[in-house]
């Protein structure tokens, strides 16, 4: 896939001092994962004709923070995790302290790609299109998520905390890749950008429920990653609390929801639409 050679070129070479650590950035991120974040930004960068070489640097700068998110909440102080992406987690194949530097340098690298490639048409949207990122990133973002999913185990939290957490946790990131990718072109006006951040916030919540549901439902072989965790790690998520046959049913409502937003794009928001379908139905 395209998107493998554009983080290739994007990480430093597995040549270059200091190499363990690059090895290992290049191993948490390469050969493998949905790309589900990368396909949302070029999807919504289609609704504003958005140039390739601008989606290409912010799709690969989410997905990296994506995947720095994946090889901390893999450490064994977060979900102790041995299995991702059907390999061996990082920490596993490295050591607990390059899972860390891995996870701290490619949030950097994404920094460094979308300060220094052309995003946008002008410099003040660039600016705010990383002040989206760093928000989406950070304590009122996935970190945030993360912290009050580590500070839930054990309880039960009701719906709008369980929401509150997802939202966060995973929302937040998946709403910047579709924002971002609409950033990228200049056809979209501010009407527009509240119906695809609609989108955007539906799917970003499905996305999580739907993880939740294939944690129960889907098998290690499928998943890449260790079936069952949640009940093991003591986890409030959408199944525990609601329930399989409701959570299914929220992903479902969460996903009409997300393509009435797309309604008045037409057939721009095809792309958009697919990936919607793809997120509520995704094997694994
Ligand atoms: C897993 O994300 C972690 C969550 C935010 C639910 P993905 O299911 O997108 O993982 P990859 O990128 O395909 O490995
Ligand atoms: C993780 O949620 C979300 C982030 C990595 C930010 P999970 O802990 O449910 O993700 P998986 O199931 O390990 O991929
Ligand atoms: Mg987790
Ligand atoms: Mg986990
Ligand atoms: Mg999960």
């Amino acid at each position: 896939m395209r998107m493998e050679e554009v983080l290739e070129q994007f990480l430093p070479s597995s040549e270059l001092a200091p190499q363990r650590l690059h090895q290992a950035m290049r191993y948490a991120a390469l050969g493998g994962g949905k790309r589900v974040r990368p396909l949302l930004a070029f999807a919504a960068g289609e609704l504003s004709s958005a140039p390739l070489a601008r989606v290409e640097a912010v799709a690969s700068a989410v997905e990296l923070i994506h995947v720095y998110s994946l090889v901390h909440d893999d450490l064994p102080c977060m979900d102790n995790d041995d299995l991702r992406r059907g390999k061996p987690t990082c920490h596993v194949e490295f050591d607990e302290a390059t899972a860390l530097l891995v996870g701290d340098s490619l949030q950097s690298l994404a920094f460094q790609i979308v300060a220094e490639r052309p995003i946008a048409h002008s410099p003040s949207l660039q600016l705010e299109m990383i002040r989206l990122l760093a928000l989406a990133a950070g304590s009122r973002g996935m970190a945030g998520g993360q912290a009050i999913d580590l500070a839930s185990v054990g309880k039960t939290l009701n719906q709008t905390e369980l929401e509150f957490m997802h939202i966060h946790k995973t929302g937040a990131l998946i709403r910047a890749a579709v924002l971002l990718g609409a950033h990228c072109g200049d056809g979209v006006d501010s009407g527009q950008l509240d119906a695809v951040n609609h989108y955007a916030q539906c799917i970003g919540l499905a996305f999580q429920v739907v993880d939740d549901i294939l944690d129960v439902e889907a098998s290690t072989a499928t998943l890449g990653k260790t079936a069952g965790k949640d009940a093991e790690n003591n986890k409030p998520t959408y199944v525990s609390i609601l329930g399989l046959n409701a959570a299914r049913e929220l992903a479902q409502e969460l996903h009409q929801n997300a393509l009435s937003a797309l309604v008045e794009f037409g057939d721009q928001a095809n792309r958009l639409a697919q990936l919607a379908d793809f997120i509520l139905r995704r094997p694994f």
